[in-house]
């Protein structure tokens, strides 16, 4: 895995916005893997800002999203297709109808995760982003996923819960179950840029980075990853 420490979350978001624009002038129909979070949205914005002034096209990338709360759709503003729209794709020249993620108000969780994977085979992401949970999860893949899991529903752990709650009104309001790509299709990638920031991130960093390559850990598979590059900031790099 190559390592990148960044000075601080602004650095980490202009690095990481040099490797993607690097894949879209390369290949002007690559297929993005996105994430939600707070993580890439200093990515997003300089990508929105490069659209703006320099004039980089997104009109026919296309995109695949890591994951998606069920329940949620366009019509909730706390649904990850509502978050994509709102920090990117209402900034870009991207066409909708190119941009993807699991429905999270599919009537048939089983046939939706069918449907994803088949999507995924056909739609290999050239680079998949990706943020880490504080208890080393990626996407919504919790300790003890498989390494071997497809596209699935996950039931959230506390932890996750928890750290999610600040972007719901009430802890409550937070879903219990969620969509997720499984760590297979995210391995899948052709590229991966993994992107951590602050200090809460440290221990799950090192972990990713030096630790044992265990499921109990979910980001330790990217240790396997022909091509895997880790931007941080010094706070979450500190126990490197
Ligand atoms: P965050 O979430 O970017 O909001 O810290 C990362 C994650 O849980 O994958």
């Amino acid at each position: 895995m190559k390592v990148i420490i960044a000075k601080d979350y602004e650095d980490m978001s202009t690095k990481a916005f040099e490797l993607v624009k690097r894949v879209v002038t390369e290949n002007p129909e690559a297929v993005l893997g996105l994430a939600t979070g707070s993580t890439p949205l200093g990515l997003y914005a300089k990508m929105a800002e490069d659209h703006r002034e320099n004039g980089t096209s997104y009109r026919r990338v296309r995109t695949v999203n890591l994951d998606e709360y069920e329940g949620l759709d366009i019509t909730s503003d706390q649904s990850y297709v509502y978050f994509m729209r709102k920090n990117l794709f209402d900034h870009l020249d991207i066409d909708l109808e190119n941009t993807n993620i699991e429905n999270g108000r599919a009537e048939n969780a089983e046939a939706e995760c069918a449907r994803y994977n088949a999507l995924l085979e056909v739609m290999r992401q050239d680079i998949q982003i990706l943020g880490i949970g504080s208890n080393g999860h990626i996407a919504f893949n919790e300790p003890g996923t498989p390494f071997e899991a497809e596209t699935h529903v996950v039931e959230l752990t506390e932890s996750t819960i928890k750290d999610n709650s600040r972007l719901f009104a009430r802890v409550e309001d937070v879903p219990r179950r969620a969509y997720t790509m499984g760590p297979k299709n995210i391995m899948n990638a052709r590229k991966i840029l993994i992107l951590a920031n602050g200090a809460n991130k440290a221990k799950a960093v090192c972990g990713l980075v030096k630790g044992k390559v265990t499921e109990a850990l979910p980001a330790s598979v990217l240790q396997r990853h022909p091509d895997c590059t880790l931007v941080c900031d010094e706070a979450a790099a500190s126990l490197l």
